[in-house]
């Protein structure tokens, strides 16, 4: 029941200041795209939990989680083809962090680059390990596992430095469904997409485009704020009429992210022929203001009406919560967590595994057996003998039986022993092998 035909694609966004054109190239515009893949089934979630960790200022996260919010509906995410929530707006997401919390290693933890980042510079400026690090940071790696099971995420793509954080993901699933589904694995295995090839921008001074930086272009500028910005971009001191380079031009490599292929063939000629750079500039200003005209509008209009946004969250949380809701009731079940009066749910009953059998009957002319198949097949029924005695004596024949007893006949098989026809049936004799070798499999 938690098959879904469609893949089910999952993403969390953490909500920490205001998007940039890095942001936008590298994650944002390749996610949308992805989200109205056929056949996918996509989650996009605000991860404002996460964005908790580390920030004691109220205001910032509710501010961040508006301006991710905005962006990216106004960037063309549709609610109506993707489930877009809020993290916090799913009370069953920290109940099953919770839950899986209880089969953590802690070990497995401490092993967390994150959290063994903050170790070492702890070490390295002469703290104490564990200086300022709040267990929500040493846990954060649980939180994300309970984003992605809760939904049973098939797919998450993320950055390369995420994906420590799916394999524990991966980890914590398979150890829960050891536990306590063995039998029917309440969840499914997700696994990292890492897209190789998405755009790295450069920033203003040439490196990755990148908050740490200080060398971005934030994405929501006025188009004279754009204007200006992109005018910030490094160049080489190249002259007009002298012929430039390409491939060390970050203005170029900008480009890249916003031309047509066309575009971006006449901008080689351009440097070839030495433009200056300053006409780059507006030309590199005209294809961003163009891709990001239309959305900007939208953002405004977001901001200034988050009543319109705060609906579309919600609504976004109902459809997730239909989701969550039960499965929790579930996974609730399995661990122990269950009425006085509930029994254990199928997924983790010791029930035993069918496989071929003999059964007994009696009818009007005697006693009688039957081979059955794992799945309830008639393979065999015997002759009628007299009593169960010679019934039960026969059934140890056939487990003994070699397999030149067994004949293909035109109906189906039969089974002889001392030269009498025993039992016959009329499926295929390799189905009646295969079960005879359960059978003696089983016995042995
Ligand atoms: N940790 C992710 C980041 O910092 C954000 C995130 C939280 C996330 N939960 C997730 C990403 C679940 C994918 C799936 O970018």
């Amino acid at each position: 029941m938690h098959q879904h035909p469609a893949i089910r694609v999952l993403t969390g966004i953490k909500p920490t200041g205001s998007p940039h054109l890095g942001n936008y190239v590298g994650a944002i515009r390749p996610a949308i795209r992805a989200s109205i893949a056929p056949n996918t089934m996509s989650f996009f979630f605000l991860a404002d939990y996460h964005a908790l960790i580390g920030n004691e200022d109220p205001l910032k996260v509710q501010q961040a989680t508006l301006e991710i919010a905005a962006s990216w509906l106004a960037l063309g995410l549709d609610p109506s083809r993707v489930v877009f929530y809020r993290q916090s707006d799913i009370p069953e997401i920290p109940e099953l962090c919770w839950l899986l919390t209880c089969v953590t290693a802690k070990g497995l933890l401490n092993r967390a680059h994150a959290y063994k980042a903050a170790v070492d510079a702890n070490t390295a400026a002469g703290h104490d390990a564990d200086h300022g690090i709040s267990a929500g940071l040493y846990a954060y790696p649980v939180l994300m596992a309970a984003d992605i099971l809760m939904f049973n995420a098939n797919r998450v793509p993320v950055g390369k430095d995420q994906v420590q954080h799916i394999e524990i993901a991966r980890d914590l699933a398979m150890r829960f469904n050891h536990l306590f589904a063995a039998n029917q694995p309440l969840f499914v295995l997700p696994e990292a997409q890492v897209d190789e090839d998405t755009a790295v921008l450069p920033g203003l001074d040439g490196r990755k485009m990148s908050k740490s930086y200080r060398n971005t272009i934030p994405l929501w500028l006025s188009p004279a704020e754009l204007k200006s910005t992109i005018a910030g971009v490094v160049t080489n001191a190249k002259k007009p009429g002298e012929a430039k380079l390409v491939d060390d031009s970050a203005l170029f490599a900008i480009y890249t992210g916003f031309a047509s292929p066309q575009e971006l063939e006449s901008m080689r000629q351009h440097y070839a022929d030495g433009i200056a750079w300053g006409d780059v500039k507006n030309m590199v200003f005209q294809a961003i203001d163009r891709e990001l005209a239309p959305a900007r509008e939208k953002y405004q209009a977001f901001i200034a009406k988050p009543t319109e946004l705060e609906r579309i969250l919600q609504q976004g949380a109902a459809q997730a919560r239909g989701l969550a809701t039960p499965f929790l009731r579930e996974i609730r079940g399995a661990c122990g967590l269950r009425a006085l009066v509930d029994s254990a749910p199928e997924s983790n009953k010791a029930s035993r595994k069918k496989s071929a059998r003999t059964t007994t009957f009696k009818d009007s002319e005697g006693f009688r057996f039957k081979l059955l198949a794992a799945d309830g097949t008639m393979l065999l029924e015997s002759i009628a003998f007299e009593n169960a005695k010679d019934c039960g004596t026969q059934i140890a024949a056939l487990r003994a039986a070699t397999l030149a007893q067994f004949r293909s006949t035109e109906f189906g098989c039969e089974f002889e022993s001392s030269g009498e026809v025993l039992a016959n049936g009329t499926e295929p004799l390799e189905l009646v092998l295969d079960a005879l070798a359960e059978l003696q499999a089983s016995s042995a």
